[in-house]
């Protein structure tokens, strides 16, 4: 079972995804939890790469590219394995990030992007892929809030410095992805507590089993 987490900044993927991982892990599963960009350690040095603020005037291609390698590493290193071993495994962000930022929010070919992303997951696409749907305003003085917590540095928030108006296109491009994609990707209404949120995945994991 591959169970996917996807959303603007701020909608509590992060959250969410550990809720799903101690529910699972109540009910007797083992479970992998990873992340994208980084979730290998090939993955790590291009995170770096990708999220680093200097590298603003990076060519959509370029940035497109070193999304896929990052992603096709994941999925041969640490995803695939994990669920050859009978393990559940959650991500927190997968190709779906990749066609709503690049397509929806960069302007490339959608379905271009989905081929793309087909060959450097070899066909592995989630059971149930969750979209945290929240308003962009929220969803950014959350984000923003973390970083001042965590005390991250200025390169880790390249997106988080993106326009208010990009991040609404890239909430609206996840609707309209997952108006597509009914059969495996859920809306779910990001807004209220996490216990809130929660108690809104919680049948959609239910329905899995
Ligand atoms: P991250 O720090 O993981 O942010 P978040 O907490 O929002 O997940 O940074 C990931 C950033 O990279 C995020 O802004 C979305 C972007 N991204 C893409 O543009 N394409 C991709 O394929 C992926 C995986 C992430």
């Amino acid at each position: 079972m591959f169970i996917t987490f996807e959303g603007i900044e701020g909608s509590g993927k992060g959250v969410m995804l550990g809720l799903t991982l101690d529910w699972l892990r109540r009910a007797g599963h083992s479970v992998l939890a990873t992340r994208e960009p980084g979730g290998s350690e090939l993955g790590a040095a291009l995170r770096a790469l990708l999220l680093d603020t200097r590298n603003s005037d990076m060519a959509p291609e370029a940035e497109l590219f070193l999304y896929l390698a990052d992603r096709a590493q994941h999925v041969a290193s640490k995803i695939r394995p994990a669920l050859a071993g009978g393990q559940v495994a959650l991500s927190d962000r997968y190709a779906d990030s990749t066609i709503v930022y690049q397509g929806y929010g960069r302007g490339l070919d959608v379905d271009e992007l989905f081929r793309l992303n087909d060959l450097a997951v070899k066909g592995l696409w989630p059971d149930l892929t969750l979209v945290l749907d929240l308003d962009v305003e929220t969803g950014l003085e959350r984000a923003l809030r973390r970083n001042r917590e965590q005390g991250l540095a200025e390169k880790e928030g390249r997106f988080e410095a993106e326009s208010l108006f990009f991040h609404a296109k890239i909430r609206s491009g996840y609707q309209a992805w997952a108006a597509r994609h009914p059969e495996r990707i859920r809306l779910v209404d990001a807004s209220g507590s996490p216990a809130e949120v929660f108690g809104r995945i919680e049948p959609l994991l239910k329905a899995l089993r």
